[in-house]
């Protein structure tokens, strides 16, 4: 338990450690909402407590209708209003009216994420699970959902949107420091809800495009025999390979991804050969089947032939 506490509070995952303009903001409003609720909380138990162990001597009218007046009624107008003014002034423009620097398309699926990428030419990107941000751009995620309704929060870099199914919600955020972030889905999807994670690279505008354009390339890994025997290629593409499959992730780049299965575990050959042998052992309700009954060396070349996907 107190490890899952202090993860919740680690700075990659933490709305209290800004690194996006969005988040910078939402930090602000939740200091200065507690701030200002404890200073409210001061004064009223201060007058509570004068009320019950104040000298109880005679006051004059005068001080009592000054006492209701500034306590009951001058304090809260003003100190309730400039809470409500700063959050009001803090609402978000959701909708930009300024093109934005770069649009990705997120759709939230029981229990990944399938992103898209929009290139300058407008050719589409496909990727998943792992977010690449240039740092300073203002992005925009369109998010939508073909199954429950799930929600996109990446906590240090800005506020929550949820992903539903049949229309399509848009979230913008800046990020403004370099870094590895963790997003999450924040809202009850399922058996899986809680591994449902994507990490959050924001690099250099120069390290960002050199990653776009790798992801732009088609596989060049040999040894694809196993994989397309094995029948991966029903569910997954990867470009060059096996463009079929539409059901899973995209896996064209796949070993250049810091995790499997939505952030559920660090990817490794080990923990690889682990989730084809038992992913829903893994990730409860995933729909990926075991692979457990392949003989050793046809998972091993599948394996072999994934980790080869940089
Ligand atoms: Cu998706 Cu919770």
């Amino acid at each position: 338990m107190p490890a899952i506490v202090l993860a919740a509070c680690s700075p990659e995952q933490s709305a209290l450690h800004p690194a996006g303009v969005d988040a910078t903001e939402l930090a602000n409003l939740f200091w200065f909402m507690t701030i200002g609720g404890a200073v409210v909380w001061c004064v009223i138990m201060g007058a509570a407590i004068y009320a019950v162990v104040g000298k109880r001597r005679p006051r004059s009218e005068r001080f009592a209708d000054r006492f209701v007046f500034f306590g009951g009624v001058a304090f809260p107008t003003i100190g309730l209003a400039a809470l409500l003014v700063f959050g009001l002034a803090l609402l978000p423009d959701w909708r930009g009216t300024d093109a934005p620097d770069l649009r990705v398309s997120v759709v939230a699926e029981q229990f990944w994420w399938r992103l898209a990428y929009e290139g300058e030419d407008g050719v589409r990107i496909a990727t998943a699970n792992e977010v690449h941000l240039p740092v300073g751009a203002t992005v925009e995620f369109a998010l939508t959902s073909t199954d429950v309704i799930h929600s996109f929060w990446i906590p240090a870099l800005g506020g929550k949107m949820d992903a539903i199914p049949g229309r399509t919600n848009l979230l913008r955020l800046t990020p403004t420091k370099q870094g590895i972030y963790r997003g999450v889905c924040a809202e009850f999807c399922g058996t899986s809800h809680a591994l449902m994670a994507f990490p959050v690279m924001v690099h250099e505008a120069a390290d960002f495009a050199t990653w776009l354009a790798a992801q732009r390339q088609p596989a060049t890994a040999s040894g694809a025999d196993a994989f397309v025997a094995a029948g991966c290629g029903a569910c997954h593409v990867v470009r060059g390979v096996s463009e079929a499959g539409s059901v899973g992730p995209d896996l064209t780049h796949f070993a250049s991804r810091r995790s499997i299965g939505a952030g559920t575990l660090e990817l490794t050959r080990a923990n690889l050969d682990d989730w084809l042998i038992a992913p829903t052992h893994i990730k409860p309700g995933v729909r990926m089947p075991s692979f457990a009954t392949l003989p050793d060396a046809e998972r091993t070349a599948i394996v072999d032939f994934l980790l080869e996907l940089k």
